[in-house]
């Protein structure tokens, strides 16, 4: 199958990575062909290092990257799956998604992995058939992808997808379109709500992971995890889940809007609630 992936950071590099892991034809679109191609080398980096570990071979590592292609935005047309990763913003999915409901083939689906916005709402104006495609941050470790039916997502949709999804390793769990889905509605409440604890002095962040951590058996605190997912995206998800549902329990704490603003935004930047440039 020929996968088109658009947006090539941490969740559109690690979905590459998977699909070509399982012998599909992994397309990696950015901003631009040399920005795509900059994450491709990135990714092949990142194989590298497993192979130095000795985690993957290096004929594994080659034949993966053989599959993982960089080129023009019209090479796209005959993509069988295109799955977009850009930015959390409605007008940019729909921008580029109604460019690509104009030269992509008629058989073509189009798929999002939005962490939060309605996938009715993203397909509404496309000729082509919508459906969620959630994948978790590291894709290539986490097992779940959730499938989120739209309004008008089929259920002959979601099995293929949920199929493919097996296909590629993963567990699937079909969702039904509500703001956050299953996982981002208890987990980044959860991710807030670890902030408030240090923002009220109840204990040091240090402290309130390892709480989480032992005391729960979590594979990382709330702080940690913000980190890894990025706090502009937490930040944004919790925004969705408040403006979808003016439900004051879903109100993002000051401190992460205030981090976001400096530009402290997880491991991604180096520093969000923990420094990683040490
Ligand atoms: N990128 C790619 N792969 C990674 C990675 C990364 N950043 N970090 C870890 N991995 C891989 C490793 O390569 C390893 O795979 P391998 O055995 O094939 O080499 C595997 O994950 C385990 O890694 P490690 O042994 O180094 O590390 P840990 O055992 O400490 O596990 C972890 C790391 C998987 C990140 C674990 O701490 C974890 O599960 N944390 C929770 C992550 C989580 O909850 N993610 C969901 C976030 S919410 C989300 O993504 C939704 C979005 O919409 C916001």
């Amino acid at each position: 199958m020929k996968v088109a992936i658009f947006g090539a950071g941490t969740m559109g590099s690690g979905i590459a990575q998977v699909f070509a892991a399982n012998g599909h034809t992994a397309m990696m679109y950015a901003s631009s062909v040399a920005s795509a191609q900059r994450h491709k080398d990135k990714l092949a980096a990142s194989l590298n290092k497993k192979v130095a570990r000795g985690k993957m071979t290096q004929e594994a590592a080659d034949d993966l990257m053989s599959r993982v292609v960089v080129d023009e935005f019209e090479a796209a047309a005959d993509a069988d799956l295109v799955i977009e990763c850009v930015a959390e913003n409605m007008s940019v999915k729909k921008e580029l998604l109604g460019r690509l409901d104009a030269i992509c083939k008629e058989s073509a689906i189009f798929a999002s992995n939005t962490s939060s916005l309605s996938i009715t709402e993203i397909g509404a104006d496309l000729k082509h058939p919508m459906v969620g495609m959630h994948f978790f941050n590291p894709v290539p470790a986490m097992k779940l992808v959730e499938v989120i039916a739209g309004a008008n997502t089929s259920s002959e949709l979601v099995e293929k997808i949920s199929n493919l999804s097996k296909e590629i390793g993963k567990t699937p769990v079909v969702v039904n379109e509500a703001p956050g889905f299953v996982v981002n509605k208890i987990l980044i409440p959860y991710c807030n709500e670890g902030v408030c604890v240090l923002q009220e002095g109840v204990a040091s962040a240090e402290d309130i992971d390892i709480a989480m951590q032992l005391g729960c058996n979590h594979p990382m605190g709330p702080l940690h995890l913000g980190d890894l997912i990025g706090w502009d995206i937490v930040l944004n998800i919790m925004d969705v889940l408040f403006n979808e549902t003016h439900d004051s329990k879903y109100r993002a704490n000051v401190l992460i809007r205030k981090m976001v603003r400096a530009g402290k935004l997880g491991m991604k930047t180096g520093e969000g609630i923990f420094n990683y440039n040490k």
